[in-house]
């Protein structure tokens, strides 16, 4: 947070808001990418578990109805016959189909390594089918596998050697393995692959284009927002603090700003305006007593000299002006104590009256001895009133001289 702190309003909401959304963007876009990847894999699984049961029902149907044909024709051997459908069936697509056994006659129909373990998985634990998606990133195929189980008309051939068909003897010899199944029990499995690298490719560019599109979007709408934020809110309060800096830099309130709108910040500038135009007239006010106040000790008969609490000289009168022998200008910003034969008493005095708000000094006639420019001392008679101006005390001396 501390790199946001020192940035304007405007840099921080742009920060912030391109990262929220980032993180929006990235949500919504590893979301989607999951569920088109979920998608494509639940399609495949249909499509792989419809042509591996159309395969199945096919050969059912052959090896049910097709019973003497295959001596003389060995392409109407359910096995063969299915393998050639298959083919048929898939050819132009990116599905592959095999028909596997544990237990084979055909070497072409040998399980690999991922085939065998579901074979054995089936023959052991009863599964229906199982889908896997294996294989390394650039070549992800989905595997799916259905068992196939011996129905009565498969012992035809896979039953008993010796109830097998004449072609069936002639080839696998009376202890092939191939023989000897029981009804219900696991013969081979429909195999089909789909290869998804393709597909997950597909979804890859998909998903680069969303985010250039996202990412267009997203500089869109920080752009209009950004704009938008500096026009109504940030460059009219910019303006309201610099026309605050500049009353606080030359002390003149008649500075105004240009009223806009109801909203919140023409309320800001209208308040500006209204304690501008207060401080005005509480200025002119002052500006009238204290000129008041000056006319008032110039007509007066003694010395007056007006100072704060350091002693620093504010209003003096020409009376004051001709005792110290120096001119007004001089005496200003001079301390009184300076003037005063006991100026470190009266300061401690005075000060003593500014920390705990009364003194013997203030309205008693005491008697001080003055020093004016040229070293010479004067005895005079002192009364100190004090007042607040601006929450500072401020006293007012008059120096009656002793004639
Ligand atoms: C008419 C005889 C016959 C019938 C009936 C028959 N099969 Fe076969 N089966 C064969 C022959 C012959 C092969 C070898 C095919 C080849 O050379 O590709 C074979 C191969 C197979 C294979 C492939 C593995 C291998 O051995 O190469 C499976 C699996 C299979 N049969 C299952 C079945 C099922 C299930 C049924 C019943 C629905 C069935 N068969 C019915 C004769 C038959």
């Amino acid at each position: 947070m501390k790199i946001l702190s020192n940035r304007s309003v405007n840099t921080k909401f742009n920060i912030i808001a391109v990262l929220l959304l980032t993180a929006l963007f990235l949500c919504l876009a590893y979301n989607s990418y999951r569920r088109e990847q979920a998608l494509i894999l639940k399609t495949a699984v249909d499509n792989a578990r419809s042509i591996a049961r159309q395969i199945i029902e096919t050969r059912d149907y052959l090896s049910e109805i097709v019973t003497s044909e295959p001596e003389h024709n060995y392409n109407l051997v359910p096995q063969v016959a299915a393998t050639r459908i298959a083919k048929r069936l898939t050819s132009g697509s990116r599905y592959y189909v095999r028909q596997v056994s544990l237990r084979y006659r055909n070497p072409d129909n040998r399980p690999d390594s991922f085939e065998t373990a579901q074979l054995a998985a089936f023959r052991d634990t009863k599964a229906q089918e199982v889908w896997q998606v294996a294989g390394d990133d650039g070549k992800k195929a989905l595997r799916y596998l259905l068992p196939m189980k011996a129905e009565p008309s498969c012992l035809a051939c896979h039953g008993s050697y010796d109830s097998a068909p004449r072609f069936v003897r002639e080839r696998f010899p009376r202890r092939h393995y191939s023989y000897g199944y029981r009804v219900g029990e696991v013969i081979g499995a429909v195999s089909v692959s789909v290869p998804m690298g393709g597909l997950y490719r597909e979804i890859g560019v998909n998903l680069e284009h969303d985010l250039i599109y996202d990412g267009a979007v997203l500089f869109a709408y920080i752009l209009v927002t950004g704009w938008l934020i500096k026009r109504t809110i940030l460059t009219p309060v910019k303006s309201v603090a610099e026309s605050i800096a500049d009353v606080a830099r030359t002390g003149n309130f008649s500075e105004r700003l240009a009223e806009r709108g109801k909203d919140e910040i023409g309320e800001l500038i209208g308040s500006f305006n209204e304690l501008m135009a207060e401080l005005d007239r509480k200025t002119l006010q002052r500006k009238e007593s204290e000129d008041r106040y000056r006319n008032f000790i110039e007509i007066a008969q003694s010395p007056i000299v007006t100072f704060m609490g350091d002693g620093k000289i504010v209003i003096t009168n020409q009376k004051a002006e001709r005792l110290f022998g120096l001119t007004k200008q001089e005496l200003l910003g001079q301390r009184i104590f300076d003037f005063m034969e006991n100026g470190d008493e009266l300061r401690a005095e005075v000060e003593g009256n500014f920390s705990s708000g009364n003194s013997d000094l203030i309205g008693a006639t005491t008697r001080q001895t003055v020093r004016d420019v040229c070293g010479r001392l004067l005895e005079v008679d002192m009364v100190i009133s004090v007042s607040q101006a601006d929450q500072n005390p401020i006293f007012s001396a008059i120096l009656r001289p002793l004639k």
